[in-house]
């Protein structure tokens, strides 16, 4: 039997997920209870989305809170300590304050005691760019086991006399732990992608509350803490780059390597079109759609713990995971299970 080479054949180390976790919160928002708040009805939310119910965290819970649960089952999941992790990634846009990084109370809490941390403000990308960034860390050496967690409270910045954005959005954490191929055992990371479409950052925003709006009165009465988008403009970028990044993999891997597809939650119909437009059937993606929304960052971690346990994440085949959102950016993360 030959061993697996430790490197890979540009001289860099291989890096491979130790484990995964999701947290979600029990509070449930239906269809049905939207109805009531807003003017909405179920048979549209299912039929232009795919939504059924989300989850909503619990008055006190807060981003950290829940990216701590996520990530002690990820840390379970990999059998490693806390206290091994050299480097903790939160990615979030709905952290506990603007500072400080909400990874320094989760390394606190988690009793990462001998870890580094910051945030990651990539939005919906989030979990797709901190997982590049830990294998990149992991590769060069700096690194030898890297925690990072997309969670995120939306709830909390959701405008619920806003039909257009309150029906599509959730709250949730999920988590993963990158180390070297050798001691993970599965899970190659094999690279990746990160692009931005720069200057179409006002389509979706939460427009308050930085150095630009700081909070006022005045932005506080012009709801500008809220999210704010436009919805068939995210709709169209969406399609487009999901689309593009699952043809590169398709061009270089080819069809029968691929054995799932768990893109960023974000719009069962836009999923749908993207998959038509590169030809491959639905029964290749998972989604969980239906009963979390679109939980930003959180979604493609909860998404890949959830194909895990489904045994989704078939070993030796391609996972493939394109995210994109607010900024416009875009990105994906390609595995080898
Ligand atoms: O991670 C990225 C985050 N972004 C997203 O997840 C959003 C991506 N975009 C979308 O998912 C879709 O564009 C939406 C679901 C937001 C909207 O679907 P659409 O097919 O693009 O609908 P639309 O914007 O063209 O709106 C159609 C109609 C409008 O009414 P009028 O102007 O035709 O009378 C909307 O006012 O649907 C109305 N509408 C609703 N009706 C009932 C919008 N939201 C709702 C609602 N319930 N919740």
């Amino acid at each position: 039997m030959t061993t697996p080479p430790t490197q890979s054949p540009n001289g860099s180390r291989r890096v491979g997920i130790a484990g995964l976790g999701r947290y979600v919160p029990e509070r449930r928002l239906t269809n049905a209870d939207l109805e009531k708040i807003v003017d909405t009805s179920d048979e549209w939310i299912v039929q232009r989305t795919g939504i059924r119910e989300r989850r909503i965290a619990a008055p006190g819970e807060d981003t950290s809170g829940m990216a701590l649960r996520a990530a002690r089952q990820a840390l379970e999941d990999a059998r490693i300590n806390p206290e091994e992790l050299d480097l903790v990634i939160c990615a979030t846009v709905t952290g506990d304050q603007p500072f400080p990084a909400t990874s320094c109370r989760l390394g606190k809490d988690l009793g990462a005691t001998r870890a580094g941390g910051f945030d990651l403000g990539a939005a919906c990308s989030g979990f797709v760019f901190g997982s590049q960034v830990a294998a990149s860390f992991i590769q060069s050496g700096a690194c030898q086991k890297v925690l990072v967690v997309g969670a995120e409270i939306l709830s909390r910045i959701l405008d619920y006399t806003d039909r257009n954005t309150c029906v599509l959005f959730g709250d949730g954490a999920g988590a993963a732990v990158f180390t070297t191929l050798e001691r993970a055992g599965r899970g190659e990371f094999l690279g990746g992608s990160m692009g931005m479409d720069g200057g179409s950052e006002d389509i979706l925003a939460q427009p308050g509350g930085g150095s630009r709006f700081p909070a006022t009165h005045e932005t506080v009465e012009k709801r500008l803490h809220y999210m704010k988008m436009g919805g068939t403009k995210v709709f169209k970028f969406a399609v487009r780059v999901f689309a593009q990044m699952v043809q590169n993999v398709l061009d270089r891997y080819g069809r029968d390597d691929i054995g799932v597809i768990i893109p960023h939650q974000v719009n069962q119909r836009i999923i749908e079109s993207a998959m038509e437009t590169v030809g491959l059937p639905m029964d290749m993606v998972f989604s969980n759609i239906d009963r979390y929304g679109n939980t930003s960052a959180a979604s493609v971690p909860i998404a890949m713990r959830e194909a895990l346990e489904a045994g989704r994440l078939v070993p030796g085949k391609l996972a493939v995971m394109p995210a994109f959102g607010a900024g416009m950016a875009w990105g994906h993360l390609l595995v080898r299970w």
